[in-house]
């Protein structure tokens, strides 16, 4: 397992190309199960867990191609059953369900583990599923959906934290073929929901209201064959912004989409760092003493859980006292442990972490345990004393498209070691 050795004290400059969205490409990539005709999806960002997506698909007996950043997909006949051993590696995998149901009537994949962020439950999308006249069984690890036909129906999909992104993504995959018309009510409103309404709709769907609370989802007979350009992936931007505030002279992220960044440029100027946005570029800058911060995490447009943990890593060397409250998945602070061995002072009070600013981290031997808490810990290493050295740094390669290289490019003293 490869292990990132993150050397304290360089300053980072320049400006760095974001990737195409890891939370757009796998819906998107699930939705082409819905059409035999062919889809090329362009900016799909190179990382393990798309490339889990494409191996899934060819499971289901797709032929995917797939050159640099463009992936053809022609699912022309698909079988209906993806197995544990394919699922397991990634849980964003019970996105193939509804495109599934849409499309064969049946869907049998098995249920995602829960992981270190929390249990991951899926009883919203099942709801969903149900609504639209299907049976849902889960047995010996696999949920099982199946439905003579599909039937529009108005759904609420809210749970007890919020909407649900891959919810709502599943439920308007598997609408899109119903019958009749279907509401989708607590809809999740973020950008990835409305790229995959986008690309639905360039299939022949008939989605209104995408980025609302409220989706009206007019079922149509079949879907042709569509071409698509992923959105930027606004958290890797994120990721780097926060780089640029923990350690940056003027870091620009290039080729995103700044309405995308609200919260977290926001979140940035809150601190006092400065924010120059222009056209589909972001710069931050530091500005004086950076100032404390509280944050408390919602679903879009709101500060996004995704940044939780980056923030975390920025806080801990803010003079002063920041709060970070996390309300979707209150057990997400895996990365404070980790932190607090480097020096950081941070007081847990249930799903809100109490942080101390400290004048200076100290590099030591961490362990990365999701993908955005590894990302924090390699940021926490910029600016620490000494040599960081983050372990299975496989969760990171999940989400960030050679984020260490990138981190490098703009003056990062950083390698990967294969250990
Ligand atoms: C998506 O996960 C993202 N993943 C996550 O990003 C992101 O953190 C999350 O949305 C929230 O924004 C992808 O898009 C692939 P949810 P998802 O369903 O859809 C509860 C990353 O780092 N819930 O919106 O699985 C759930 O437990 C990943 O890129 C139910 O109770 O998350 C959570 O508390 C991590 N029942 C809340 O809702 C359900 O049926 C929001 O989860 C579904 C969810």
């Amino acid at each position: 397992m490869d292990k990132i050795l993150v050397h304290g004290g360089n300053s980072l400059a320049g400006s760095i190309k974001i990737s195409g969205s890891k939370n757009s490409a796998l819906p998107i990539l699930a939705a082409t199960l819905l059409t035999r005709e062919p889809c090329t999806i362009h900016r799909v960002p190179d990382l393990s867990d798309t490339h889990y997506m494409l191996q899934i698909l060819t499971h289901l007996g797709a032929q995917v191609e797939r050159a640099s950043g463009i992936v053809t997909v022609t699912a022309d006949k698909v079988q209906s059953v993806a197995p544990y051993d394919v699922v397991r590696k990634m849980r964003a995998s019970v996105g193939v369900l509804g495109p599934l149901l849409g499309r064969c009537k049946e869907a049998t994949v098995s249920l995602p583990g829960g992981c270190v962020i929390g249990d991951r439950p899926i009883d919203l999308h099942l709801k969903g599923f149900e609504a639209l006249g299907a049976a849902v069984r889960v047995e010996s690890g696999n949920v099982k959906v199946f439905a003579p036909k599909l039937a529009g129906a108005v759904i609420n999909l809210r749970g007890k934290f919020g909407p649900t992104v891959l919810g709502t993504d599943n439920v308007m995959m598997a609408a899109v073929l119903a019958e009749g018309t279907t509401v989708i009510e607590g809809a999740a409103q973020e950008p990835e929901v409305c790229d995959l309404a986008d690309f639905l709709n360039k299939m022949g769907a008939k989605i209104e209201g995408a980025g609302t609370r409220r989706i009206i989802v007019e079922g149509v007979s079949e879907l042709h064959g569509a071409e698509h350009y992923i959105i930027p992936d606004r958290i890797e931007a994120g990721t780097f912004l926060v780089a640029g505030a923990i350690a940056g002279t003027g870091v620009t992220v290039n080729r995103v989409e700044p309405k995308h960044l609200t919260a977290i440029t926001d979140a940035l100027s809150g601190c006092g760092f400065k924010i120059e946005a222009k056209n589909q570029s972001i710069t931050v800058s530091p500005n004086g003493a950076p100032k404390p911060l509280e944050i408390t995490t919602e679903p879009y447009p709101g500060f996004p859980t995704d940044m939780q943990a980056q923030m975390c890593a920025l806080l801990s060397t803010t003079e002063g006292i920041s709060v970070i409250t996390e309300n979707i998945f209150p057990q997400r602070y895996m990365h404070v442990a980790e932190l607090k061995r480097m020096g950081a002072e941070v007081q847990m009070e249930g799903a809100t972490a109490v942080i101390q600013g400290v004048e200076r981290l100290t590099g030591a031997p961490v362990m990365a345990s999701d993908l955005r808490a590894s990302a924090a810990l390699v940021l926490a290493g910029l600016k620490a004393e000494g040599v960081t050295e983050v372990s299975r740094v496989y969760h990171i390669d999940r989400g960030y498209e050679h984020l260490d290289e990138k981190l490098s490019e703009l003056g990062a003293h950083i390698e990967r070691v294969k250990a």
